[in-house]
């Protein structure tokens, strides 16, 4: 049964609904992904980080230094970047939500001793950088939540030099009907359940809203194209387990 605040965050997206329903699962979510996908969710964002890295390196420049994970929460892909990146680098992990950031914090005084991540509040469509500031950019299950995603590709775009790197790791649908028709019966009959019942949230089940953002969010081409308008090009779409989850690359023109 759908909550007040699921069918406000499904209908309109808006911020303060999703802020509330993060803050709201924060200090169960990692304890969360890692058991609804099997642990696999570390490997895919350390994937996508190291595929920017290499990428980076083909065309000649190195790691990038200057990082910015958008959507950052418990701030697993700024320790992925930072790995990926090497010596040198530096990443400045954002979120909107206080409680996502105060579970970075806590994660990051063990894992990140010296201090290369930085955490600041803020919406993803408003980022406190002055424009090409940044190497490179990522955003990992983040930009399906955000109100206005094109709008919040673009700012993404204000903010990279020109060159600069734009990583989106988010869920998308699988491409084979067999893999899809798999992938449906976890999402529908296992995931709410489950989820439900590890990240229930004081007002709902947040991840009956995932299911149904996952079920409308453009995937594949269609969200590379979205990239490609945004200012990036040319624009990588590869498929993470099927399709499950997908990885897009992209160059700020
Ligand atoms: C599914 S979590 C992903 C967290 C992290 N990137 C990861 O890989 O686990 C989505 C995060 O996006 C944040 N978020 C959603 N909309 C946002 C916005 N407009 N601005 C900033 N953060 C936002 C939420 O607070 C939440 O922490």
């Amino acid at each position: 049964m759908s909550t007040d605040v699921e069918v406000r965050a499904r209908a309109a997206k808006s911020p303060r609904a999703i802020a509330e329903m993060f803050g709201d699962i924060a200090p169960r979510y990692d304890l969360a992904n890692s058991l609804l996908s099997a642990g696999l969710h570390h490997s895919w964002r350390c994937a996508a980080a190291a595929d920017l890295v290499a990428a980076s390196r083909r065309a000649g420049e190195g790691a990038p230094r200057r990082w910015l994970d958008v959507c950052g929460g418990t701030a697993d892909f700024a320790l992925a970047d930072l790995r990926a990146a090497g010596p040198g680098a530096g990443v400045v992990c954002t979120d909107f939500s206080a409680p996502m950031l105060r579970v970075a914090k806590d994660k990051l005084r063990r894992r990140d001793p010296a201090g290369r991540i930085d955490l600041a509040q803020a919406d993803a469509l408003r980022l406190p950088f002055r424009p090409g500031a940044l190497d490179a950019l990522t955003i990992a299950f983040g930009i399906r939540n955000v109100a206005d995603p094109r709008r919040a590709l673009g700012e993404f775009a204000r903010v990279l030099r020109p060159g600069g790197w734009c990583g989106v790791l988010e869920f998308g649908l699988p491409v084979l009907p067999a893999a899809r028709a798999l992938y449906g019966l976890y999402f529908n009959r296992v995931l709410p359940r489950l989820g439900g019942s590890i990240a229930r949230g004081r007002r709902g089940n947040a991840y009956a809203y995932f299911r149904d953002s996952v079920h409308t969010f453009p995937c594949g081409d269609a969200f590379a194209e979205f990239m490609r308008t945004a200012g990036f090009g040319p624009v990588s779409a590869t498929p993470f387990l099927f399709g499950i989850v997908w990885w897009y690359l992209g160059r700020r023109r």
